[in-house]
């Protein structure tokens, strides 16, 4: 999820000439006053600690255990990082199942591991990993799960937990999409062995890039910072082939500072979410999915699913909002299991993947972002609503 489709200065201003409007994207990063970044920067350029764990790292990792409502985050450059770190941590081996509905990092983290991705089929109504179709592509080989709370809705991690605990299997929640969601127990980041957070610019809490891994105990935590340090553990010991993960001391102030706007970009989010909800719940061959098992939910992503009855193709509506300046994204088309590294495996084929891919060809993810105006969601709303009979 971490590309837009790219338009120069001059080419923003000729989509402006051409159609009145300047382009929305399906996200735009929540941005702080510049003025408030400066005192922090200027505390960097006092102290001259620029990364390794220094003070803001300390910090920002202390005000997310309290903001998130968990005990241990290890913070990292990256979402990426850190899943190929927590699957290092756990020394996960051989074949781990997944899902093919995601961003593709989610799978590239196990081939970086040396490890095979086992796909199985997802849900209709949470388009999350499939419970029920889990045992099924269980094998010998099998050491994990890595499922996805797909848009920031939880998977149903009780089903999965039971599994897990049934086979003797690890699990680790790609919850990049997850920032902030809660169920009834508290924080959904809790659930599994360790779950995984992406503070990319395209999330609902950036860090310009950034990542984090939820861990349940001080040893654990220990030993993905070892990890994500080259797997230093002192001035001379080097105990694994760990990665550079860390996050540097410019983007835990970002990430600091961030986390005060929290509350209002929640709330925006909300209210466009709402206003979604309310003003398509109409339309005819549109259909959104309906709130998961959260009792917090963070907005993330407005994905809709354009279904036969609808005036048009997916794509064609895609297209049509394109001519309009605005550019929804088809998340997640291709599937995972359609990229060339990933097709040629037995689990890959879409006998095996059908609601998947049924998924993948109805799905488009709406703008959602604090500063999307309400005049510029009519305008979306309207072209939505421009095709009903
Ligand atoms: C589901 C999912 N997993 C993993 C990632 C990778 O995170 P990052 O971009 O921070 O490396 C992303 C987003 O970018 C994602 O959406």
């Amino acid at each position: 999820m971490s590309s837009h489709t790219w338009l120069s200065p001059k080419s923003v201003e000729q989509a402006k000439i051409d159609t009145g409007f300047a382009p929305i994207y399906v996200t735009q990063p929540y941005l702080p006053p510049l003025e408030e970044f400066i005192p922090y920067l200027e505390e960097i350029w006092d102290n001259k600690v620029l990364t390794n764990g220094g003070p803001y790292h300390q910090l920002l990792e202390e005000a997310l255990c309290k903001y998130l409502g968990v005990e241990h985050i290890a913070l990292f450059a990256n979402g990426t990082l850190a899943l190929v770190t927590a699957l290092q941590a756990l020394r996960v081996t051989g074949e781990v199942i997944t899902t093919p509905y995601s961003f593709v990092a989610t799978a590239h983290s196990l081939l970086w591991q040396n490890c095979k991705p086992v796909f199985v089929d997802i849900e209709s109504t949470t388009l999350n990993l499939d419970p029920a179709k889990i045992e099924a592509a269980i094998t010998p080989e099998t050491t994990a799960i890595i499922p996805v709370h797909c848009y920031g809705n939880p998977c149903n991690t009780e089903a999965i937990q039971k599994i897990a605990d049934n086979y003797n299997l690890r699990v680790i929640y790609d919850a990049a999409h997850t920032f902030g969601v809660q169920d009834a127990g508290g924080s959904v980041l809790r659930h599994g062995d360790l779950s995984v957070l992406s503070f990319h610019a395209t999330k609902v809490f950036n860090t310009f890039e950034g990542g984090a891994i939820v861990c349940p105990d001080a040893k654990t935590k220990q030993r993905i910072n070892h990890l994500k340090n080259f797997g230093f553990v002192d001035e001379t010991t080097v105990v694994a082939a760990g990665i550079n993960g860390k996050m540097s001391e410019i983007n835990a102030a970002f990430g600091l500072l961030q986390l005060q706007h929290m509350p209002q970009i929640m709330l925006r989010r909300a209210e466009i979410d709402m206003f979604y909800r309310e003003k398509l719940q109409n339309i005819k061959g549109i259909r959104y999915l309906p709130q998961a098992d959260q009792t917090v939910a963070n907005h993330s992503y407005f994905p809709i699913l354009v279904e036969p009855d609808y005036p048009l193709s997916r794509d064609a509506l895609y297209q049509k909002l394109k001519d309009h300046n605005i550019f929804s994204r088809r998340y997640f088309y291709p599937l995972i299991s359609d990229f060339p590294m990933y097709r040629g495996l037995p689990s890959a084929t879409r006998n095996n993947l059908p609601i998947a891919t049924e998924a993948a060809q109805k799905v488009l993810c709406l703008p959602i972002y604090p500063a999307l105006s309400k005049q510029d969601q009519k305008r979306i709303i309207n072209i939505l609503q421009q095709e009903e009979k």
